[in-house]
């Protein structure tokens, strides 16, 4: 089966750079051509959710200039692509504490959003100024402002307050650049998610190296905590 939620780490742009004596905004460039040629080869593969890190709560700690052709980036992204976007069927969604953008680019966000909101080909998550903690902090302010006064909350009461609510929870996980770290991503809805890492620099990630993690997803076993022989039992009884 192929995984219903991909969420990718799409580190190595700047590594891409360097290696060729380029600067590193040029790998950002070269990422951007990364994220069209794995948004398509999700759709044609029937990938429903593709969840990509773009901008991390600890990337400010960046050299200015960079942090500024990054933002840049985004916003050129969102001018030149939502458009076709649209035309391919795709939801776009922003998450992350988008306050911290200029007012400009919040604006172009939820033109994005509002745009694209009715689409089900495939719905693209781009997780922009987003990190774990940051997200589960939210999600139980909201709720504890929603229904204050009460000692016993759980799971299912915190879950349609994190920024992940309108998508399952990921199936696989890819971080590309070979750092095996999670760097404050999808905290909470990572538990039980395969993990998959590839030496691979994000600007040379296609369809032939998603095609790589997909087949490697195939191969685990998902117990979720059980034995594999329960695992037979419920297959032999459905
Ligand atoms: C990932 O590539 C993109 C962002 C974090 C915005 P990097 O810029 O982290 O590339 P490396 O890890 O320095 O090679
Ligand atoms: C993670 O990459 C964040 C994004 C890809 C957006 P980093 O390059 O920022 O991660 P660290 O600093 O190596 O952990
Ligand atoms: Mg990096």
């Amino acid at each position: 089966m192929v995984p219903a939620h991909v969420a990718i780490i799409m580190d190595g742009n700047g590594r891409w750079a360097t290696s060729r004596y380029l600067p590193r905004v040029t790998g950002h460039a070269k990422g951007v051509e990364a994220v069209r040629g794995v948004v398509e080869a999700c759709i044609q593969r029937g990938i429903a959710y593709l969840t990509l890190f773009a901008f991390s709560s600890e990337n400010w700690r960046r050299p200015p200039e960079e942090v500024s052709v990054l933002m840049r980036l985004f916003s050129s992204v969102l001018e030149r692509e939502v458009s076709k976007m649209h035309a391919n069927g795709i939801r776009i969604k922003i998450v992350g504490e988008l306050t911290r953008f200029d007012p400009k680019l919040q604006q172009q966000i939820a033109e994005a959003e509002a745009k694209t909101a009715h689409n089900t080909r495939l719905t693209l998550t781009i997780c922009a100024n987003y990190g774990g903690r940051w997200d589960v902090l939210q999600a139980m302010n909201r709720m504890l402002a929603a229904r204050p006064g009460h000692s016993d909350y759980t799971e299912q009461d915190l879950a349609p307050y994190l920024a992940m609510a309108h998508a399952p929870e990921p199936d696989l996980f890819i971080r590309t650049g070979g750092e095996q770290r999670i760097s404050n991503f999808l905290l909470w809805q990572l538990a039980y998610t395969e993990l998959y890492f590839t030496e691979a620099y994000w600007p040379d990630f296609g369809a032939a190296a998603l095609d790589e993690a997909i087949a490697s997803f195939q191969n685990r076993e998902r117990r979720f905590g059980r034995t594999s022989a329960q695992l037979l039992e419920v297959r032999k009884a459905s």
